[in-house]
């Protein structure tokens, strides 16, 4: 069903090839889009059935933002929606936690949002109109154990999009955050499911209070919510959609 706002326009999806980012391309696809994917890994991705033009680039490297971004607008036309999608997991006691993976995750979850997001804005603002989302985490929301480096870079990605979303108001453009909880993918794959679902005490971690780890079409449907004209007033939002996991603490 197309979208309004989203019918014929160019998305661009970074971290594409699987899990929520995947589910992203495919759920603007059919909402209308005409949808290009970045990510770090070749073929093969994830395959929703919906066309996706794929490019490999890093956004860790500006210079690479760059020129995917124009090379996406040469193929398929000016930029509408960006997603920021392409995300890293360190996790770790800060005693113990290496320089290489603070690095890492900074390089990844915070930079790549700031390389991708200028590259996309500096083209929608002389044409004073886009949406930019930047999904986060509620762990940017809420000190959690063993995720300091995560955290933190993800408040910095969430905040960091916010006040793009002010800077870049008066050209029209809206800049939201969508902010999951424990969700169905590959990263989720190393966690403890019991104590995602249900808590942990020892941890200081309450569970999903509507006892369901999140499917990653649930954080897709906020993002295309956001990205369309039904959300043209919603700007500097932060969304969370993680079963209530945070008690919006
Ligand atoms: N899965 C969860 O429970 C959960 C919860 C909260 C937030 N998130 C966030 O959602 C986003 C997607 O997570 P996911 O669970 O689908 O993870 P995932 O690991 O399944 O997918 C992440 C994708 O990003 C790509 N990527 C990583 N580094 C990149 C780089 N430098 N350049 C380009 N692409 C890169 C990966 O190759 C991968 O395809 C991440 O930002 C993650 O932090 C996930």
């Amino acid at each position: 069903m197309n979208e309004p706002g989203l019918s014929g326009a160019v998305a661009l999806v970074t971290g594409a090839a699987r899990g929520i980012g995947s589910a992203v391309t495919a759920a603007l696809a059919r909402a209308g889009a005409v949808v290009a994917g970045i990510d770090l890994l070749p073929e093969p991705w994830e395959d929703r059935g919906e066309k996706v033009t794929r490019l490999v680039a890093d956004v860790t490297d500006p210079a690479r933002m760059e020129t995917v971004v124009e090379e996406v607008e040469n193929l398929l036309g000016p930029i509408g929606v960006l997603v920021n999608v392409a995300g890293v997991l360190r996790t770790g006691a800060v005693t113990d936690f290496a320089e290489d993976d603070w690095n890492r995750v900074f390089a990844v979850n915070t930079s790549g949002v700031f390389h991708t997001s200028r590259a996309v804005a500096r083209r929608m603002v002389p044409r004073r109109s886009g949406a930019i989302i930047t999904v986060a985490s509620n762990a940017g929301g809420v000190p959690r154990m063993g995720m300091a480096a995560y955290a933190a870079s993800k408040a910095a990605s969430a905040m960091f999009t916010r006040c793009l979303g002010l800077e870049l108001a008066g050209y029209g453009i809206r800049c939201n955050v969508v902010s999951p909880g424990s969700t169905e993918t590959v990263m989720q794959a190393g966690l403890d499911r019991r104590a995602v679902l249900e808590g942990d005490p020892a941890t200081f971690r309450v569970g999903i209070p509507l006892g369901r780890v999140a499917d990653p079409a649930d954080i897709a449907d906020a993002v295309t919510f956001l990205a369309s004209d039904r959300a043209r007033h919603i700007t500097m939002q932060d969304l969370y959609v993680d079963g209530g996991a945070t008690l919006r603490a």
